[in-house]
């Protein structure tokens, strides 16, 4: 076993945040799940090098305390909410396409938000099995919609500048079926057949992670967008709150402490040694470049799969063409049918321009 590739006993860091991370004045970020967990120590980091956050987050309530306390304890001011429902395709495009009509730029975006073991049997929105409709289709709709903001971005500020960073996990590789990630499963009408466990689909979900991680970093190799995927470390969070009692009691102690979660992720969001060169690339706690051993990893079909799968289903809610053919190196988000004139994720309800204001 690569006990490296697995992220299992990490050295101690080399590169550290609060010692390390270049200054992020006049850089925007949107990271997804911020009001928790890994999520909101990204958020902290980046708030205290200067970047302008934006916390995207399902509840507005969560999300409104995480930020006051984000404020307080970093003494800044620059952190807003954008009201982001990973389970509802239509809700997330409506969002980044008010963000994308109202801001300016955007440098950088940190999926992070994820679901961790629910019941085969849990569905967003659009059908789709939780874990896999969250952790990537979600952030697939998301990412996809944010990509004309990035691109801007990124032809103004050069190559390797902006990024957009996936965080996986280690468990992609229990994900060990031959037959790789099980799409019949995924739809309502196939999850009742599914007899794969909440764990072994939160597995191949953080597989479909770095799919999309790899193909966007194909895609947009031209656009000088950086695309990481990363396992961030075994972390205490709640993302075992779907877990049994004695799960998390024999769990807990192998776990390290949350700000530990946020270095790799913040590594690979602003380290200035990581460039073109990496895209694509997969990282290990704490902050290491390395690779993942999993044979589907890498494997254009399995690839080529996951990127159809979440195509599919988000061409099937927004009624168009989100992207064309997956290895060409143009894409597009226009839809027609879930642009809306009420900007549906922004704290205020005037739109993500209020936020931008601010
Ligand atoms: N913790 C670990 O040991 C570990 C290890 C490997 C990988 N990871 C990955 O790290 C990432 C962060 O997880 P975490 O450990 O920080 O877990 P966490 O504390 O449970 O945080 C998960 C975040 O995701 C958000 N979220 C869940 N469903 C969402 C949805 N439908 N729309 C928008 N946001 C949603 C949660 O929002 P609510 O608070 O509203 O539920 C929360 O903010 C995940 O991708 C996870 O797979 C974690």
């Amino acid at each position: 076993m690569d006990f490296k590739a697995y992220g299992f006993f990490p050295p101690a860091p080399q590169w550290l945040p609060e010692r390390d991370m270049p200054d992020q004045t006049g850089r925007v970020f949107v990271v997804t799940g911020a009001n928790t967990g890994i999520g909101r120590e990204i958020a902290r980091g980046l708030l205290l090098r200067g970047a302008k956050v934006f916390a995207a987050c399902r509840s507005k309530e969560r999300a409104a305390e995480a930020i006051d306390t984000l404020k307080r304890e970093t003494g800044r001011d620059a952190i807003h909410f954008l009201q982001v429902d990973l389970a509802s395709i239509k809700a997330t495009v409506a969002t980044a396409e008010a963000f994308v009509a109202s801001e300016d730029r955007l440098d950088g975006l940190i999926n992070s938000a994820g679901v961790s073991a629910t019941p085969a049997h849990w569905k967003t929105e659009d059908g789709i099995e939780l874990q896999f409709g969250t952790n990537v289709v979600g952030h697939f709709a998301l990412t996809m919609a944010l990509l004309p903001l990035l691109k801007q971005t990124a032809k103004a500020q050069g190559p390797g500048e902006v990024r957009i960073v996936h965080v996986a996990s280690s468990m992609h590789f229990i994900q060990q079926d031959k037959r790789g990630i099980f799409y019949e499963g995924l739809r309502s009408d196939g999850v009742g057949k599914n007899k794969r466990s909440g764990t072994i689909l939160y597995g191949q979900s953080k597989l479909g992670n770095i799919h999309v991680s790899n193909r966007l970093a194909e895609v947009l190799r031209d656009d000088g967008i950086l695309n990481l995927s990363l396992h961030p470390g075994n972390i205490t969070t709640e993302l075992l709150r779907h877990r049994s009692k004695l799960e998390r009691w024999i769990i807990g102690p192998i776990l390290y402490p949350t700000p530990m979660g946020a270095v790799t992720p913040l590594y690979a969001a602003t380290a200035q040694e990581l460039t073109m060169e990496h895209t694509g690339g997969y990282l290990v706690p704490w902050a290491r470049l390395y690779h993942t051993t999993h044979p589907k990893a890498q494997d254009k079909q399995a690839i080529d799969a996951t990127w159809a799968f979440c195509d599919e289903a988000v061409r099937s809610v927004t009624k168009a063409e989100v992207t064309t053919a997956a290895t060409t190196a143009t894409t597009t988000t226009t839809t027609t049918t879930t642009t809306q004139a009420t900007p549906a994720g922004t704290e205020t309800g005037t739109g993500a321009g209020a936020e931008a204001s601010k």
